[in-house]
C-alpha cells in the first residue's frame, strides 16, 4: 500500500463515519465491482467471470483475461451501481486490487480506478489482493487484531498472525505449489476440468476417502511451512498405476483429504506455536480465506481443530472466499477509516507479500 502523501490525492472527508467505498477486482479471471458500506453492508457484489472460456485451454489465459476486463469492468462497474441503489455523489471513496496477480487484469483496474477517483475527486485505495482475503473476516464476523490467517487461494498457502491493517507476520508459506493449485491440477490429471477446487469437491461428495493412499507430506514438522508438489505426483502416479480399478470420486476424496489433512497439521502447529509464543491475550481466532476455503471438507476438518485447541474459528461464506470486489471495498473502508489513500502514482505490482521481512522457508521454489 502506497500512503505518500502527495498532491494528486483528494482529501478524505472525515465527517463520513460509514464510509461508501466502491470496491474493483480484476486480478484473475473475475472481473468484479462491489460497494460496501462502513457498517459492514455489501450493498452491491457483481461477479462477471471469464473462467468458461478459460475451461476450454485448462487453466487461465492472461491475455484472454486482460481483454476480457477491457470489455466486462465498464458494465459491471455501472450494475454494482444500479443494484446497490446509490450515485457518484454518495461514494466517498474507491479501491482496486493493486496486485499481486496477472498484470494485464491488475492494470485495467487499476488504470479505470485512478480515472474514476479523479474525475469524481475521490480517494484512491490501491489494495493488496491477499490483504482483501485477509480482512474478509472483519466484514462478515468482526474479527478483532490479532488474529491467526490461513490463506489458501490458487496463488498462495500461508499461515499469517494479522496484527493489524498492513501489519502481517508470515509463520508460514508453501515451499512449492499452493493448494489451490494442487486442487486445480489433481482436476487436470482426473479429467475433471477447471476450476479444480469445486469440481474435486463434487466428485469427492460421492467417493471413499481412504481408497488411495498419498502421502502427507511434513506431516509434524516442526515449521510451519507446506509442500504440496510431492502430493501432485502421488496422485498423478496412483491414477497411472491404478486407473479405472477406483472410481474418479475416489481419487477426488482421497486427495481432498490429504490437502485436509496437510492444512490441518500445519495449522495445528501455527496455534501450538502462537500459544508458546504467548502472542494472544484472549481466546485466539483462526480465520480461513481464499477460494479454497470454500471448500466444506476442509472447513469441517479446520472446525474440529478449532474445538480441540479452544479456538476460535471464522470461515466467511464461500462467495466471499472465492475472488469477489466486497473484500477489496472492504479494504477499502479499513484505509479510508485510518485516512491512508494511495498515491495516484501507485504502480501495480505483480508480486506484493503481506509479509515483505518474512525469510524464505527451507527449500527451493520458494513462493513470497
Ligand atoms: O482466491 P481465489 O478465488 O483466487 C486466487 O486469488 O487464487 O482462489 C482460487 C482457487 C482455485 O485454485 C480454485 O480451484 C480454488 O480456489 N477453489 C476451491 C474451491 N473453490 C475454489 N478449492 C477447493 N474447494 C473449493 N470448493
Ligand atoms: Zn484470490
Amino acid at each position: 500500500m502506497t500512503t505518500d502523501s502527495v498532491e494528486n490525492i483528494a482529501e478524505i472527508k472525515r465527517n463520513a463515519s460509514s464510509p461508501i467505498i466502491l470496491g474493483i477486482e480484476s486480478s484473475c479471471d473475475e472481473t468484479a465491482a462491489a460497494i460496501v458500506r462502513g457498517d459492514h453492508t455489501i450493498l452491491s457484489n457483481v461477479i462477471a467471470s471469464s473462467s468458461a472460456i478459460h475451461a476450454k485451454h485448462g487453466g487461465v489465459v492472461p491475455e484472454i483475461a486482460a481483454r476480457a476486463h477491457l470489455d466486462t469492468l465498464a458494465p459491471v462497474i455501472e450494475e454494482s451501481l444500479k443494484e446497490a441503489g446509490v450515485t457518484w455523489s454518495q461514494i466517498d471513496g474507491i479501491a482496486a486490487t493493486g496486485g499481486p496477480g496477472l498484470i494485464g487484469g491488475v492494470l485495467v483496474g487499476t488504470v479505470a480506478a485512478k480515472a474514476m477517483a479523479q474525475f469524481h475527486d475521490l480517494p484512491y485505495f490501491a489494495i493488496n489482493h491477499l490483504e482483501g482475503h485477509a480482512l474478509t473476516a472483519r466484514l462478515t464476523d468482526k474479527v478483532a487484531f490479532p488474529y491467526l490467517l490461513l490463506l489458501v487461494s490458487g496463488g498462495h498457502t500461508q499461515i499469517l498472525l494479522v496484527k493489524d491493517v498492513g501489519n502481517y507476520e508470515r509463520l508460514g508459506t508453501t515451499m512449492d505449489d499452493a493448494a489451490g493449485e494442487l486442487f486445480d491440477k489433481g482436476a487436470k490429471v482426473l479429467g475433471l476440468g477447471y476450476p479444480g477446487g469445486p469440481a474435486i469437491e463434487r466428485s469427492a461428495l460421492a467417493g471413499n476417502a481412504k481408497a488411495i493412499s498419498l502421502p502427507r507430506p511434513l506431516k509434524g514438522a516442526d515449521h510451519c511451512h507446506f509442500s504440496f508438489s510431492g502430493l501432485k505426483t502421488a496422485l498423478a502416479q496412483a491414477y497411472d498405476k491404478y486407473g479405472d480399478q477406483f472410481e474418479i470420486s475416489d481419487y477426488a476424496a482421497s486427495l481432498q483429504s490429504a490437502i485436509a489433512d496437510c492444512l490441518y497439521d500445519r495449522v495445528k502447529k501455527a496455534i501450538s506455536k502462537s500459544f508458546e509464543n504467548h502472542e494472544f491475550a484472549q481466546k485466539p481466532v483462526l480465520v480461513v480465506a481464499g477460494g479454497v476455503a470454500a471448500n466444506q471438507a476442509i472447513s469441517r476438518r479446520l472446525h474440529s481443530l478449532c474445538a480441540d485447541y479452544d479456538v476460535g474459528l471464522a470461515v466467511p461464506p464461500a462467495k466471499l472466499c472465492t475472488d469477489n470486489a466486497a473484500m477489496i471495498a472492504w479494504a477499502g473502508v479499513e484505509y479510508y477509516r485510518r485516512n491512508m489513500p494511495s498515491s495516484l502514482d501507485f504502480a501495480p505490482r505483480p508480486r506484493w507479500p503481506l509479509d515483505d521481512k518474512a525469510s524464505p522457508p527451507p527449500g527451493r521454489g520458494v513462493r513470497q
